[in-house]
Parts: C-alpha cells; sequence; structure tokens
C-alpha cells in the first residue's frame, strides 16, 4: 500500500485472549493521545453496530449457530465494510487505535482446527486491509484471564480454545508487534503502551508508509 501523505495517522491494534483487559487500554490510550494534542479516536472489530456485527453478536452470545466459515467470512465483512472510513481517516490524519483486528481474525479461526481454514487461507481474504503500524500484544496465560469477571459469557471463553489462540498469536508476531504483560497493573501498562505508541504515532505523521497486511 502505498503512502497516505506526511500528515497521515497511525494505526494501532491492541490483540491478546478474551478479558485481557485490551479495552481499558484502547480508551486510556486514545485518551491521553488526545491529551497530548494527537488526533485519535478508538475501534472496535467485530462492530457489533452494523448488520454483519449483529449477526457475529447473536452468534458469539450463542444465540445462533453457523458453520465455520460463514462465521469467518462474516469477520472479514465486519472489517472490510469498515476499510473505505478507515483509509480515509488514516489520510486525513487521525490515529486510529482498535481493540481487535485481523490478526484476532486469523488466530481464533485457525484455533479451530479445521482443514480447510487454515491460517494461511484465512490471512489471504484481508490482504487488502491495511496492516497495523503496531500490535500491542496483551499476553497473559489462559487460565490467568479465566479468572477473571464476565469470563465465560461468550462463545470462545473456553480455557483450552484460547491457550490455542495465545499460541497462534505467539506465531504472528514480527518486528511490528510488541508484547505488554497483561497481568501488570492498569497504570504499568498504560505507560508502557504510551511509551511505545508515541514514537510509531511520530514515524507516520512524518510519511512512514502505511503497509498492506501479512506484507
Ligand atoms: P471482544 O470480546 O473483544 O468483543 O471479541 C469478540 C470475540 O470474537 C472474541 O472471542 C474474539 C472473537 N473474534 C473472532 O473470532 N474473529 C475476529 O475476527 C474478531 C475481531 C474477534
Amino acid at each position: 500500500m502505498t503512502s497516505v501523505g506526511r500528515t497521515r495517522g497511525a494505526l494501532i491494534v491492541f490483540e491478546g485472549g478474551d478479558r485481557c483487559g485490551k479495552t481499558t487500554q484502547c480508551g486510556k490510550l486514545v485518551e491521553r493521545l488526545q491529551s497530548q494534542g494527537v488526533d485519535a479516536c478508538m475501534w472496535r472489530f467485530p462492530d457489533r453496530s452494523t448488520a454483519i456485527g449483529q449477526a457475529i453478536n447473536a452468534y458469539l452470545a450463542e444465540h445462533s449457530s453457523m458453520d465455520d466459515a460463514v462465521i469467518h467470512m462474516l469477520f472479514v465483512a465486519n472489517r472490510l465494510e469498515k476499510r473505505e472510513e478507515m483509509l480515509q481517516l488514516l489520510a486525513g490524519g487521525t490515529t486510529l487505535v482498535l481493540d481487535r483486528y485481523s490478526y484476532s481474525g486469523v488466530a481464533y479461526t485457525a484455533a479451530k482446527g479445521v482443514p480447510h481454514l487454515s491460517l494461511e487461507y484465512c490471512k489471504s481474504l484481508e490482504v487488502v486491509l491495511p496492516a497495523a503500524d503496531l500490535v500491542l500484544h496483551m499476553s497473559m496465560t489462559a487460565e490467568a484471564t479465566a479468572a477473571r469477571g464476565g469470563y465465560g459469557e461468550e462463545r470462545y471463553e473456553k480455557v483450552d480454545f484460547q491457550r490455542k489462540v495465545m499460541e497462534i498469536f505467539g506465531a504472528l508476531r514480527d518486528d511490528r508487534w510488541a508484547v505488554v504483560d497483561a497481568s501488570s497493573t492498569i497504570e504499568a501498562i498504560h505507560e508502557q503502551v504510551v511509551a511505545t505508541v508515541m514514537p510509531v504515532v511520530e514515524r507516520a505523521r512524518g510519511g512512514a508508509p502505511l503497509g498492506r497486511l501479512w506484507d
């Protein structure tokens, strides 16, 4: 993907298992960026507000069942339907902080171990989307997240499955990923996140090109 100009926003993604504290950290990061004069906003994937998102929500709440390939496609479509808006915001200088993205998409589906839904196949469906400038991997054991409040309410919140997801996240890491110890305190994590994110926001502002997924 080509550069979108000298003042583009950064694409910052939080990933990790269920109940690892991503949403709290996304909110705190956006507040901090805004307080420092950085135009920033937070999105979540799945975006449950769209028609596709509502179908995903029903599946996650176990109010409906779906073929694994079909639910995977819905998660992908839920990102693709936001692609244009995402690119426009970044090009206009807004830093986007995402609570999950395609990395969750491929990791959760591949963790199911369905032969025709391999990691490579899942990746191939999203190559038209921009890559994150930075993935903050909130790392924590499956057992530790299971002890947190509300765990077990949604379909994938099962320790064995989360363990597989975490293994796949580990295999996806490259030099754009930073690992954050999610078992630390909210404030300690936040300070680590801010220190990691600021140089990335500066690089994007300075014209570092936006990448394409999996390149
Ligand atoms: P959330 O709890 O962060 O809202 O995420 C909803 C669940 O959906 C979580 O278990 C992770 C899963 N998920 C996928 O399976 N595929 C995806 O593409 C995304 C974004 C999330």
